[in-house]
C-alpha cells in the first residue's frame, strides 16, 4: 500500500493567512534551522573573535554534507552565495577567444545571459540565443543545441530552466560539448532537492542553489567544478584565502561575512531526510499536477506541454485577456487583494503562472487559488 504523506505547514513559519504556492523563486526555511540560525548568530555576537576562529572548521563539515547531498567529490565543491555567483565564476575561468561564442538558449535565466553578454563584451565574443521549442523532446534539445555549437567557446545550459520549468537533457549535451571541444556550465539553481546527483554528467561547471528546494537558508549554493579546471577558479571576492591550492578553501573564506546560512544549510537537508523526501517530492509532483489542473480551469486555459517538467513546478497559462503589459501589476494584485504569492513567467509572448508544491502544500492551496484568481481577470 502506497503512503500517503501528510503536509507539514507546522515545520514552517509561514504566514498562514497567504497562499504560498511559489517554493521556486526564494524557497522558504524550516522553522528548525531559523532556530539554528539564530543560535549560531547569537553565539557570533557573543564573542565575534571566537566566533570567526572556529568558521573554517564549520564550513568544511558543512561542504562535505552539502557535496554528500550532491553525490559530487568534495575536492571539486566550492560554497557560493548564489546560482548568480556560480555562473559568473565559471565565465570568468574559462578562456573565451574573441569572436567565439557564448551559446544559451531561450530559456535561459535573464542574469545569466547578463553574465554571458558581460563576458562577451569582455572579450569580444558573440552571445548567440538558440531557440528551443517549449514542446520540444530531449532529442530535438539537443540536435538545436548541438547545431549551434560550432565556433562555439561555451554552451551555458539550465539543468531545469526558471521562466518554463523544463528538465534539460544535461548527459547528452555533455557528450555534445566534449565531441565538439566546447566547455559546458550548468546553471542547476533549480536542480538540488529536484534532481539525485546533479552534478554527475561530468560539465565542466555546474552550479545549483541549496536555499531553493532543500530549503537551505537564503544565499547558499555551491559550484562543482571539473578537475580540469580546479585550479584556475577563483572567488569573486579576493581574500586571504587567494593562494590556497585547495579549491574549496579557496572559496570558504570572502572575507568578513555572513557565514551563518552556509554553516546551517545541513540542518534543512536533515528536515526533508526526516520528510521522506524522494518519496514526498514524487507526491508533490501529483499534487501540483493536480493543482495545476484545478487552477487551469477556473481559469478556462490549459497546462504548457512541457515533455519533461521539473518534478515539483507546473506552468498554468494565463488567459490572453491579461494585458501582457500589465504582468508586474498583476501579479501584485494577487499578493495584496487574493492574498496568494504566486510567479508569472513569460515564454513565446505566452504568460504562464508557474506553480510550486512543497511539504507546506496541500491540494487546499490550489483550489483556494482557483476560487480567487477569477475575480482579477
Ligand atoms: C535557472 C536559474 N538560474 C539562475 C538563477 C539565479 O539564482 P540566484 O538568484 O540564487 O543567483 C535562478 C533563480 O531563480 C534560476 O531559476
Amino acid at each position: 500500500m502506497v503512503t500517503v504523506l501528510s503536509p507539514r505547514p507546522d515545520l514552517w513559519t509561514l504566514d498562514p493567512d497567504v497562499l504560498h504556492l511559489n517554493h521556486g523563486s526564494y524557497g522558504a526555511v524550516p522553522r528548525r534551522t531559523q532556530d539554528l540560525m539564530a543560535a549560531l548568530r547569537a553565539e557570533t555576537d557573543a564573542n565575534p573573535m571566537l566566533w570567526f576562529r572556529s568558521v573554517a572548521a564549520r564550513l568544511a563539515a558543512s561542504r562535505l554534507d552539502l557535496a554528500s547531498y550532491l553525490q559530487t567529490d568534495p575536492e571539486g565543491f566550492a560554497l557560493v552565495p548564489n546560482a548568480s555567483a556560480g555562473v559568473t565564476a565559471a565565465l570568468a575561468t574559462l578562456p573565451i577567444p574573441a569572436g567565439s561564442r557564448i551559446v544559451l538558449t531561450n530559456h535561459a535565466y535573464g542574469a545569466v545571459r547578463y553574465a554571458a553578454e558581460r563576458f562577451a563584451r569582455a572579450t569580444q565574443a558573440e552571445v548567440v540565443v538558440v531557440d528551443v521549442p517549449l514542446e520540444a523532446d530531449d532529442e530535438t534539445v539537443v540536435s538545436l543545441i548541438a547545431a549551434a555549437l560550432d565556433e562555439a567557446s561555451i554552451l551555458i545550459v539550465d539543468q531545469i530552466s526558471s521562466a518554463t520549468a523544463m528538465v534539460f537533457p544535461i548527459a547528452a549535451l555533455v557528450d555534445a560539448c566534449r565531441d565538439r571541444g566546447v566547455a559546458i556550465v550548468v546553471d542547476g539553481a533549480h536542480a538540488p532537492g529536484l534532481i539525485d546527483a546533479p552534478a554527475a554528467d561530468g560539465a565542466d561547471f555546474w552550479t545549483g542553489n541549496f536555499h531553493k528546494w532543500p530549503a537551505s537558508p537564503r544565499a547558499t549554493a555551491g559550484l562543482v567544478v571539473a578537475e580540469k579546471w580546479r585550479t584556475a577558479t577563483l572567488p569573486l571576492i579576493v581574500s586571504w584565502s587567494e593562494y590556497d591550492e585547495r579549491l574549496p578553501e579557496r572559496f570558504d573564506m570572502q572575507g568578513t561575512f555572513d557565514y551563518v546560512p552556509w554553516i546551517a544549510a545541513p540542518e534543512s537537508l536533515r528536515v526533508l531526510e526526516e520528510l521522506d523526501w524522494p518519496v514526498r517530492r514524487s507526491q508533490l509532483s501529483d499534487l501540483v499536477d493536480e493543482g495545476a489542473r484545478v487552477v487551469a480551469k477556473a481559469l478556462g486555459t490549459g497546462i504548457a506541454e512541457v515533455v519533461r517538467p521539473a518534478a515539483t513546478m507546473r506552468l498554468v497559462e494565463l488567459p490572453r485577456s491579461v494585458d501582457l503589459t500589465h504582468v508586474e501589476a498583476f501579479k501584485m494584485r494577487v499578493s495584496r487583494e487574493q492574498k496568494a504569492e504566486i510567479t508569472l513567467t513569460g515564454f513565446d509572448e505566452r504568460i504562464f503562472i508557474r506553480l510550486s508544491a512543497h511539504a507546506y502544500n496541500s491540494l487546499a492551496d490550489y483550489e483556494s487559488l482557483a476560487e480567487r484568481l477569477p475575480a482579477l481577470l
